[in-house]
């Protein structure tokens, strides 16, 4: 849907601090923001600090149990500070990304040591402590304390990008700092927590990425991602990297009606799979240097026999997720095979078993196409 944005506030550049946002934001939260959930009943710094690492990663519905639970077995700042670290990560199994249970265990000792035990109020003093960003600063001394300070989570940078129409993917330094000046610009002079929550909120129940409800959201006539239909387009990707590029030269070694296959490493791209034997060894991304050497086949091969006749087959690429591989393949004839007992990873197999061997998927077409066309 379109409608016309209001455009003064879009445009404006040089200053984009604007008490009708934050009213706008507050009112919502106050009559449609998340008003129970366990740690909006406190103003303890320990429970909100508590609170915004389990959530820095997680959902709000995963989080309540583990905070409840965790609260009872360490009720205060000292208690934890002063238990085992295994007590801690073991109440933090589950909830995924356990630095953050390890920097939470250290954090609360820095703050008993050096605070005895009450948070500072100043972000720029919680930034210092172990697993608290900017965001997470800033919430903290919001919520505990009323500070002034500015949030910009994950959700929150979705919310500033459609509703300033921001290009660029916000984890990009230009785009951070951009959606941080407004953040900032944007902050009211009272009633930091609501607004603050509401934000958080909007970002979580209206704002969401795939099926944002614009016409409930009590900034949309100021969205200008919405009145450029460009919804699902902000906030913009992380941009994909570029495959990195690797070779291999495979070697098909053929005698009679079998096939010299090579177990690769338990480790590493097809770890334990059935392979075929590489020029180079199997350390793929080597074969395109080994390649300039024009002995090299013969060397390879003078373990496993003596050789008839060589052709290169139909070079063809695989992609994984973090790379393409180009794979040159040699077909060999043996005239004479050589005793292999001692080199206890090749195998000889059968052509016909090749269809159930556990081959790699490139491996297998490769084999598979031969066999068919021979
Ligand atoms: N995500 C991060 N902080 C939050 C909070 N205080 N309430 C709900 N979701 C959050």
């Amino acid at each position: 849907m379109k409608h016309a944005v209001d455009r003064s506030y879009a445009d404006n550049t040089e200053n984009f601090a604007d008490a009708t946002f934050s009213d706008a934001v507050i009112h919502w939260q106050e009559q449609h923001g998340r008003h129970t959930l366990p740690w909006q009943k406190t103003r303890d710094a320990y429970r909100v600090w508590l609170s915004e690492i389990m959530l820095q990663q997680t959902q709000v519905a995963a989080v309540i149990p583990y905070y409840q639970r965790f609260l009872e077995r360490f009720p205060t700042l000292k208690v934890l500070a002063a238990a085992p670290s295994e007590a801690v990560m073991a109440h933090w199994s589950g909830l995924g990304y356990y630095s953050r249970a390890r920097n939470l265990h250290q954090c609360a000792q820095h703050v008993v040591a050096e605070y005895d035990a009450v948070f500072p109020r100043d972000p720029a003093l919680l930034i210092q402590l172990p697993g608290i960003g900017r965001s997470t600063a800033a919430a903290i001394a919001a919520f505990s304390y009323g500070t002034r300070a500015a949030i910009l989570d994950g959700n929150v940078k979705r919310v500033f990008s459609r509703v300033f129409g921001v290009d660029g993917y916000p984890g990009a330094k230009r785009v951070e700092d951009q959606l941080w000046q407004r953040a900032e610009a944007l902050l009211p002079e009272n009633g930091v927590e609501t607004y603050t929550q509401g934000l958080m909120d909007l970002g979580a129940t209206l704002c969401t990425r795939t099926k944002p409800a614009c016409t409930a959201c009590p900034i949309m006539t100021r969205c200008v991602a919405l009145a450029t239909d460009r919804v699902h387009e902000l906030p913009m990707r992380k941009p994909k990297k570029a495959l990195s590029e690797k070779h291999v030269t495979m070697l098909v070694i053929v005698k009679d009606n079998q096939v010299l296959m090579q177990k690769r490493p338990p480790h590493g791209i097809w770890g334990g799979l059935l392979s075929l034997p590489e020029l180079g060894g199997q350390q793929i991304g080597l074969a395109q240097n080994i390649e300039l050497d024009p002995h090299a086949v013969e060397r390879a091969l003078m373990p496993f026999g003596v050789i008839a006749s060589k052709e290169n087959l139909s070079p063809f690429t695989h992609v994984f997720t973090h790379f393409k591989l180009y794979i040159a393949a040699i077909k060999i004839t043996l005239s004479r095979r050589l005793d292999i007992a001692g080199q206890t990873d090749h195998l000889w197999i059968n052509m016909e078993d090749l269809p159930k061997a556990p081959l790699p998927a490139p491996v297998k077409k490769l084999l598979l196409n031969l066999l068919l066309n021979t």
